[in-house]
């Protein structure tokens, strides 16, 4: 049934009972509405989205996107826009002091145009004391929505232009997971897809679990069916999503491993390459290595996020492995895959984190040498288990390991990226280069950029280029004929 069908049918008060159908519903009565305006004003509406965070909140953005661009608002690249929507992140500190900042300066906006709206979703407003303070101190946000109900986002605009009051809807978790609603991709021809949700892990510092929920797998029939439809709609690469991967299906009613779903989406046809984050240490099994060591696809690129070289500190953190399991898992992935690029997220500053726990991660950096790695410095979440142990080391002291830590994970990652130097690689062309409109912009299978003289044309194309000068951690290449 279309949803003029309803319409007709049904009378508009009356809503389908399926949730997507429900959704699709709203999307066209707003888009009906924004039709009658810009009949009226000539004047189309813009839309503006500031993703903060993870690959995780890059794609919601784009569902969002999606099923604002459906009502009918256009994209513009400024915060001067009819629908302003902030995707927040809640991960260290400093990303929520970000979205105070943006949001102060947003009053002076709303103030010069009174009709637009603010809308606030994303990890951040899963936490109910920020939920208080924007009621309280953002009186100029329209509508408070979290992580958990994201496909709803027309009928919270719906509610907003009904009633002219403040809209917050926050669910604490849902089991429900909402397929095919409107999706606006940023590149044609990559996308993210998410194939789980939320995270069961409760590392000690991290805020995730409680602001994405319990772990949730989708059928593997619904993404590869979602990535069969990409691929028709000129997708070449897919990154998997999901907080750890390799957990995957284990909460299925039919149970499958995340190097069996890699197996079965391999072989759709047109697919050229596939990525996934992110993969806890602790669950990379020796099938997902042999699967990527004979997959032809999935690209040579691994995120192995470390955290700590220091077993003592990996135990208080609840990662479940030590530095020596780390290291070994680490051989076994490159005798099973040569070549591979590693990287790695690592927290500088855990509680009690004494001098050697921290030349134990520096050892582990000197060890593996990874083709590139995110340093980051503690920061307290509230409610978290790390926030109320004792022995908080002193700022001091920790960014002086900070920078330590960056220098020699710097000088490493250009040691280790260099060694593709000379050599052709099949690169992903990706965007026309930001400083030289004559080069294009492409990644490699290994995810490390490379800029080349080239013509927009060749943006989506999958070509050969010729190595010819490793810069630290991109290069200059050359196409090869
Ligand atoms: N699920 C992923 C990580 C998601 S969060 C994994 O397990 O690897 C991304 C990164 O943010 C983490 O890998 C960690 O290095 C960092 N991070 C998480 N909580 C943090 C905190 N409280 N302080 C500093 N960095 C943190
Ligand atoms: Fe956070 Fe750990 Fe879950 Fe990653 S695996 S999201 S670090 S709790
Ligand atoms: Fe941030 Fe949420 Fe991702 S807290 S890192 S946006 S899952």
């Amino acid at each position: 049934m279309s949803i003029n069908d309803y319409t007709k049918a049904e009378g508009v008060s009356q809503l389908p009972s399926d949730e997507t159908e429900k959704q699709l519903f709203i999307i066209e009565q707003l888009h009906e509405q924004m039709q009658a305006d810009y009949a009226r004003t000539g004047k189309k509406k813009t839309y503006h989205v500031v993703t903060f965070g993870c690959q995780m909140n890059a794609r919601d953005s784009e569902k969002l996107a999606g099923i604002l661009e459906r009502i009918g608002y256009a994209e513009t690249d400024t915060e001067d826009a009819d629908f302003v929507i902030y995707n927040t992140c809640t991960v260290r500190e400093n990303a929520n002091l970000r979205v105070y900042g943006r949001l102060g300066q947003m009053k002076r906006t709303k103030q010069r145009h009174p009709d637009m709206l603010i809308a606030l979703c994303g990890c951040m407003m899963q936490e109910p004391l920020v939920v208080d303070k924007i009621r309280k101190s953002y009186r100029h946000v329209d509508i408070i929505f979290g992580t958990h109900n994201i496909f709803k986002l027309a009928e919270l605009i719906q509610t907003r232009l009904n009633t002219g009051k403040m809209v917050v809807d926050i669910w604490k978790d849902t089991n429900q997971i909402v397929e095919d609603l409107p999706n606006e991709r940023k590149y044609s021809f990559k996308t993210g897809v998410n194939i789980m949700f939320g995270c069961n892990n409760f590392c000690s510092y991290c805020i995730v679990p409680y602001v994405r929920g319990r772990e949730r797998s989708r059928e593997p029939k619904d993404i590869i069916r979602e990535i069969e439809r990409d691929v028709a709609d000129g997708v070449k690469e897919v990154m998997l999503l999901g907080q750890n991967v390799n957990s995957y299906g284990k909460n299925l009613e039919h149970p499958i491993s995340f190097a069996k779903l890699l197996q079965e989406i391999e072989k759709i046809e047109g697919l050229e390459r596939i990525r996934f984050m992110t993969s806890h240490p602790k669950d990379l099994s020796d099938e997902l290595i042999a699967v990527m060591g004979q997959s032809k696809k999935i690209c040579r690129h691994l995120h192995l996020p470390l955290q700590s070289g220091s077993s003592r500190i990996l135990k208080l953190m609840n990662r479940k492995y030590t530095k020596e399991s780390y290291l070994d898992l680490v051989d076994r992935i490159r005798k099973g895959c040569p070549d591979i690029s590693l990287t790695t997220d690592i927290i500088v500053g855990f509680p009690g984190e004494t001098e050697e726990d921290f030349l134990e991660t520096m050892d582990v950096v000197e060890k593996v040498g990874f083709d590139s790695a995110f340093t980051f410095i503690y920061s307290k979440r509230t409610g978290t288990p790390a926030a109320s142990m004792e022995n908080q080391v002193p700022e001091d002291v920790v960014k002086d390991r900070f920078d330590r830590l960056l220098k020699l994970v710097q000088q490493k990652a250009s040691d280790a990226s260099a060694r593709f130097t000379g050599s052709v690689q099949k690169v992903l062309v990706e965007d026309v280069n930001e400083h030289d409109e004559t080069m294009v912009t492409g990644r490699m299978s290994n995810n490390l950029l490379v800029h080349f003289k080239g013509t927009p044309d060749l943006i989506g194309q999958i070509v050969d280029v010729h190595l010819e000068e490793c810069k630290g951690f991109y290069y200059i290449g050359n196409l090869s004929e």
